[in-house]
């Protein structure tokens, strides 16, 4: 760990250790997926996010790694992510998390995607990885840069350790209330912005996934525990009144 960890942080920690820990005992996560992404749920990724075929491809087109190149994939979890795009470009990845439990089922399914030495996966934060300044070739983050506060640091960290012209590509949801200001943060942080590329089918995504946990709940709080399903269902009934206002973009940012 390259950081002390802030009291949020350690929440933080402590409840994705939790939720991967839940997770990887059971398929039921993994099978609502599927059916809310459809004929689009990458199975070998098995993502905890709105990872689908169309963001896989679209991350491979806009980040243009060449085999041998860095790729960082910050807020890996289980390294689903960062590992497809090892395999589909011929990059060597580092995956950073903040929970150790990601870490470590993200490093034991390297060996299904690419050779042990192309990945290392290691516990950091998004504003702390611990990697040296201009490492990278290209970075990922996928729904893993935190609130609104933690978004300056975390796009500082981002530009320390790629080096110059490199890309990042981000997710964001974007309230449509919110205006430019997030432009101005990308901006501060010494990034250009390459493109904005609108996921309009995503909300949907998201609504069918929300419905189907409040459809499984028992199955949930059988296969994944009480409390883990609590949150889980929580989250569902905050975020669905929420989704109209959704508007999902993938962010391609060049380091000045
Ligand atoms: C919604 S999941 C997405 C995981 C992965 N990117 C994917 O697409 O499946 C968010 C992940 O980000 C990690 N995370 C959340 N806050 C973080 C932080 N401040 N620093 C590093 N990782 C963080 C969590 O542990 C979790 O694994």
């Amino acid at each position: 760990m390259s950081a002390t960890l802030t009291t949020a942080e350690r929440r933080l920690s402590a409840a994705y250790d939790a939720y991967h820990l839940a997770r990887s005992r059971t398929t039921v996560v993994a099978d609502l997926y599927a059916k809310a992404m459809g004929e689009h749920y990458p199975a070998d990724a098995a993502p905890s996010s709105s990872l689908d075929l169309p963001l896989l491809h679209l991350m491979t087109r806009r980040l243009g790694l060449r085999p041998g190149d860095r790729l960082i994939d910050l807020g890996c979890g289980t390294g689903g992510t960062g590992l497809w795009l090892a395999r589909a470009t011929g990059a060597r990845l580092v995956g950073i998390d903040i929970s150790p439990v990601a870490v470590r089922i993200a490093a034991a399914r390297t060996n299904d995607f690419v050779p042990a030495n192309r990945a290392a996966f290691r516990v950091g934060t998004v504003r702390a990885t611990g990697l040296p300044t201009s490492y990278a070739d290209g970075l990922v983050c996928v729904d893993a840069l935190g609130p609104a506060g933690d978004r300056g640091q975390a796009l500082h960290e981002m530009h320390r350790i790629l080096r110059p012209g490199a890309r990042a590509v981000i997710t964001r949801a974007i309230s449509h209330t919110a205006g430019t200001r997030w432009r101005g943060q990308v901006q501060k942080a010494g990034f250009g912005i390459d493109h904005v590329d609108e996921r309009p089918h995503e909300p949907r995504i998201w609504r069918t996934l929300y419905r189907l946990w409040l459809a499984h709940a028992d199955k949930l709080r059988h296969e994944l525990g009480d409390a883990q399903a609590e949150s889980m269902l929580v989250e569902a009934g905050r975020m669905l009144p929420t989704l109209d206002q959704r508007r999902a973009v993938a962010l391609t940012l060049q380091r000045r």
